[in-house]
């Protein structure tokens, strides 16, 4: 498989790179910054140029061309403010939609963030920043975004991701509650999630837990087709 990946220096992206990488697949990591691109292809990818908040959809189509999959996990990191989480985390994974659309790619993983369903609706969930506030409209709205889209797409909430190394077992489900989880088994689950198609048109909520990865995907599936 070839598989470009959107936000290609981010911590859960470099993770995933070096999986699918590491088994054979072909990945193009998409990055705003060409400085970037040693550490990159350290974990095996391509790096190719690709700013978000600055191209279109067509230039980004252009790119991607080819690519069997996407995967969207940038992010306007947490020292951005409230324009940039609308450009970056909901404007970039539309982007990607457009360009995955235009280039015919029919995959779509969307990295999307524990909590979403706390402002659906306009909602303002007490106790929490408006930056933050901020950041969960923007994922909810790439999110919706996307599931209304004629592609073939897997939205997965990670709860708050920690630098620990991976567990390889996790807890996956539309309603898996809060909680933490390794950016690395993230990066399992994401390349599961590729390899299982009926994962398509799911969501779910992902943290720590204690069933091996490939077995909670599965579980899911079976769930979500119940
Ligand atoms: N932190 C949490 O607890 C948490 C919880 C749930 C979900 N998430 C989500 O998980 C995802 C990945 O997390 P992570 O820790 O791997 O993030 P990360 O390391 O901060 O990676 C995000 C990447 O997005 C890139 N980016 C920012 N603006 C961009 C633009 N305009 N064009 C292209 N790329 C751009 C950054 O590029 P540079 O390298 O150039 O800065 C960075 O490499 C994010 O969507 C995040 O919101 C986070």
């Amino acid at each position: 498989m070839r598989i470009a990946i959107a936000g290609g220096h981010g911590k859960i992206a470099l993770l995933t790179a070096g999986l699918l990488t590491r088994r054979g697949d072909e990945v193009l990591a998409l990055t705003r910054n060409l400085e970037h691109a040693a550490e990159i292809e350290a974990a095996g990818a391509t790096a190719v140029e690709a700013d978000l908040e600055t191209m279109d959809a067509a230039a980004l189509a252009a790119v991607i061309q080819g690519s069997d999959a996407v995967i969207f996990a940038a992010g306007a990191g947490p020292n951005s403010g409230i324009p940039r989480k609308d450009a970056v985390d909901r404007g970039g994974a539309v982007l990607l939609a457009d360009a995955a659309s235009q280039a015919g790619i029919r995959r779509y993983l969307l990295v999307s963030s524990m909590g979403v369903e706390s402002v659906r609706g306009g909602a303002t969930p007490e106790g929490v920043g408006e930056v933050f506030v901020a950041y969960l409209r923007a994922k909810l709205a790439a999110e919706d975004d996307l599931r209304a889209r004629d592609l073939d797409w897997t939205v997965l909430r990670p709860g708050s991701l920690t630098d620990d190394p991976a567990a390889g077992t996790v807890q996956l489900s539309p309603d898996a509650p809060r909680g933490a989880v390794p950016r690395a088994d993230v990066a399992a689950v994401l390349v599961a999630l590729l390899d299982e198609p009926r994962s398509a048109g799911t969501v779910l909520q992902l943290i720590g837990g204690p069933t091996p990865v490939a077995e909670a995907v599965q579980a899911a599936v079976l769930a979500g087709s119940a």
